[in-house]
């Protein structure tokens, strides 16, 4: 199956969007049951995911299984009409199993195996724990396979969330299998490897390993092999269930991804095309400068996971979450916006982490859509409106959202743009990513994000940030779409390495040296704090480079500093488009005036919405609809025509946004068509 074969409302029983939650009622009594489910109808909640981390409930001992109670549960969600989201159970281990095979216990790079007594403390490649969570799959795939009230299966929880590096001895053998099979010999690896260079040749299989603590830096191929191997074999192990779900079931199979900031060990670009529906779990993190931009990006992310199509958001928070060191709530209507900047950007459902707050455990403080307080509660306000909004949006679901811009991404690029030894620590990934996406985001550019080497055809703009390593058949696939007329931004550090890590030299950024116009002799990265005047008012931070023009035109130079007179951005024409270079990290402002002009260039306006709305469309056959989010504490106005669906008014030329709110207008004034997508309505009027 390939992504999204299974549309998002088919799972919520009654072809709505979905609204739903992760439901852990082994927590309460039966009467908690009783009143949960009546809530749950009350709040409009039609999937609900069980049976999560239900192994030790199930499976007291070994082999002696236990269903009474999950039973009841699905019974009484079933004959109230909610949907369910079964999760196999596996994710976290049973006392039992780890005290006989303590084995299965993960073991970091240090060598510290981890104890039990949290979740999810098992390692990916274990043979003993794979035979026992498979057995305990089959048993549920049995039982539950054909239940009516059963419409997805949800294999495991958050694959890799706490457990995906594991650097034991029975992972080293793993990696070698792997290492095998992609090298083939052990001259081949060495080459890729570069072991030629501190006396790292490799001659016999068996003294590979893990990249485990060193008193240097490892070899950085090890390390990315480690990242690409980790990634596989959790992949296989989510393959390993799905195929126990299939021998029994033909319901729809897929696990919650973590397209997040702080999460990088998984190459879902591999992992999408073996789900049955999309599904990403996100939680705003206040450790970024801009959560809210950060959601977006992760939302515009999980849809090109699904290939543009529908996907569906497995969990997000009500409120505070439990796990960073500040937990921020949310304030009045936050929840609302968030929830409905998912759907804005393609999401057909919209579930929660979890119903009920725990009163006990690790996440009694992690907020849940019946908050400790109870139904007289702003929360539970919010979550009931949410539901009543979500049925008035119901016609949004299987239309799709327009970009006329795309950015590529990728998680292979980002495990080795953070390595060690690079030029500088303070240049990380995805702080490029998200400047540039931020940059785009202000301007009310949608993009669509996609993997290195797609087809980029239907886009007037590609922004890559940061693609440090690039297959050359990826870069070629970039400089094609350019010579035949797109418009591209290429950021610093990009291009600079092969899949093997290995430098193309003769200048950098040597895989789109050509196609940009420039050669760069040497990086100067900059000390902490430290900032060079530019041409255009701004300053350049972080990153400069020894950059000479090959046919690019400057567009912003250095003004101080040893690189004065020297490009900090250019532009070059190549064949009938445009490819642009930054050079440096520029301020937010100076930023967004390069990607707007790039963008202008490229005949992209965006939605240009004023500060603080944002805006975004989704069409269908017949109509769009037109998504804005006020997230600043003004009203602003909107020049669109059609119908208001959240307060249901007609809108004549100009709806009104309050500060903090949402409104949804479904139009059928037919959208400007560009090459491969769409775009909404242009004209603002701002208060
Ligand atoms: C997710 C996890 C949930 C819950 C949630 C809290 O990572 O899947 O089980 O722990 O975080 O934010
Ligand atoms: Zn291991």
């Amino acid at each position: 199956m390939s992504p999204s074969t299974t549309p998002v409302t088919a799972l919520s029983g009654n072809g709505k969007l979905v609204y739903g939650c992760d439901y852990n009622p082994e927590q309460w009594d039966r009467e908690v049951w009783q009143e949960d489910v009546l809530l749950m109808r009350q709040a409009g909640v039609n999937l609900v995911a069980v049976n999560i981390f239900g192994w030790a409930e199930l499976e007291g001992s070994p082999g002696t299984y236990s269903f009474e109670r999950l039973d009841e549960i699905l019974g009484l969600l079933h004959a109230n009409g909610i949907a369910v989201n079964l999760g196999t159970g596996t994710s976290s281990t049973p006392a039992w199993l780890t005290t006989l095979h303590p084995e299965i216990l993960p073991q970091s790079a240090s060598g510290t195996r981890a104890w039990p007594g949290g979740r999810q403390a098992w390692c990916p490649s274990s043979p003993l724990y794979r035979e026992h969570a498979l057995r305990l799959v089959q048993e549920v795939a049995r039982r539950y396979g054909g239940h009516p009230a059963v419409r997805l299966w949800h294999v495991s929880n958050e694959l890799g969330c706490h457990n995906a590096l594991c650097y034991c001895d029975v992972s080293a053998a793993a990696f070698r299998g792997w290492l095998i099979d992609r090298y083939g010999s052990l001259d081949a690896l060495n080459k890729a490897w570069g072991t030629t260079f501190w006396s790292q040749r490799y001659s016999d299989w068996q003294q590979l390993l893990p990249p485990r603590v060193t008193v240097s830096t490892n070899n950085p191929m090890q390390v990315l092999d480690f990242h690409r191997f980790s990634s596989d074999e959790l992949l296989g192990y989510y393959q390993s269930e799905a195929e126990v779900l299939r021998q029994h079931s033909s319901i729809p199979v897929t696990t919650n991804f973590m397209v997040a900031a702080h999460v990088r060990n998984q190459d879902y670009w591999s992992w999408a095309p073996h789900m049955d529906v999309i599904a990403n779990d996100h939680y705003l993190d206040h450790r970024l400068d801009s959560p809210t931009m950060e959601l977006a990006f992760a939302a515009d992310t999980t849809r090109g996971l699904a290939n543009g199509q529908p996907w569906l958001l497995m969990e997000h928070s009500t409120s505070a979450v439990n796990w960073q060191p500040r937990n921020i709530a949310k304030g009045p209507g936050e929840m609302l916006r968030n929830s409905l900047a998912h759907l804005a950007r393609g999401a057909d459902g919209l579930c929660f982490f979890q119903w009920r707050a725990s009163v006990q455990g690790s996440e009694k403080f992690h907020s849940a859509m019946l908050p400790h307080s109870g139904t007289d509660s702003r929360i539970w306000r919010e979550v009931v409106e949410l539901g009543g909004i979500l049925d008035k949006l119901a016609e949004v679901g299987g239309t799709t959202v327009q970009a006329e811009a795309a950015l590529v991404f990728s998680w292979e690029a980002w495990w080795a743009y953070d390595q060690e030894s690079h030029p500088s620590s303070d240049v990380r990934y995805l702080d490029q990513v998200h400047a540039i996406y931020k940059a785009l985001w202000e301007a009310g550019i949608t993009v669509d994000v996609v993997a290195p080497g797609a087809d980029l055809s239907g886009y007037k703009l590609a922004v890559v940030p940061g693609l440090y390593l690039v297959r050359e058949r990826e870069a070629g696939v970039l400089a094609e779409y350019v010579r035949k007329g797109g418009h591209a931004v290429v950021t610093y550090f990009s291009g600079i390495v092969d899949e093997n890590e290995r430098v193309l030299a003769g200048g950098y950024p040597g895989a789109f040296r050509s196609l940009l116009g420039i050669r760069t002799e040497e990086f100067f990265p900059l000390a902490p704090g430290q900032a060079l005047a530019l041409d255009n008012g701004s300053a350049a931070a972080l990153w400069t480079e020894a950059l000479r023009l090959e046919g690019a035109e400057a567009k912003v130079c250095f003004v101080e500093g040893h690189l004065t007179g020297t490009a900090a951005v250019t532009r070059n024409r190549h064949g009938s488009g445009h490819a642009w270079y930054i050079g440096t990290a520029l301020n937010p402002a100076a930023l967004r005036d390069v990607v707007t002009e790039a963008a202008g260039g490229a005949g992209i306006t965006g939605l240009a919405s004023p500060e603080g709305l944002e805006a975004v469309v989704r069409a269908g056959t017949d109509n769009s609809y037109v998504f804005l989010i006020n997230h600043s504490e003004e009203e602003h106005k909107y020049a669109v025509q059609g119908h208001e669906l959240i307060v249901g008014e007609d809108v004549s030329s100009v709806v009104a946004v309050p500060a903090g709110a949402v409104r949804v207008v479904r139009t059928s004034r037919p959208l400007p068509q560009t090459t491969g997508r769409t775009t909404g309505p242009k004209d603002v009027e701002s208060d």
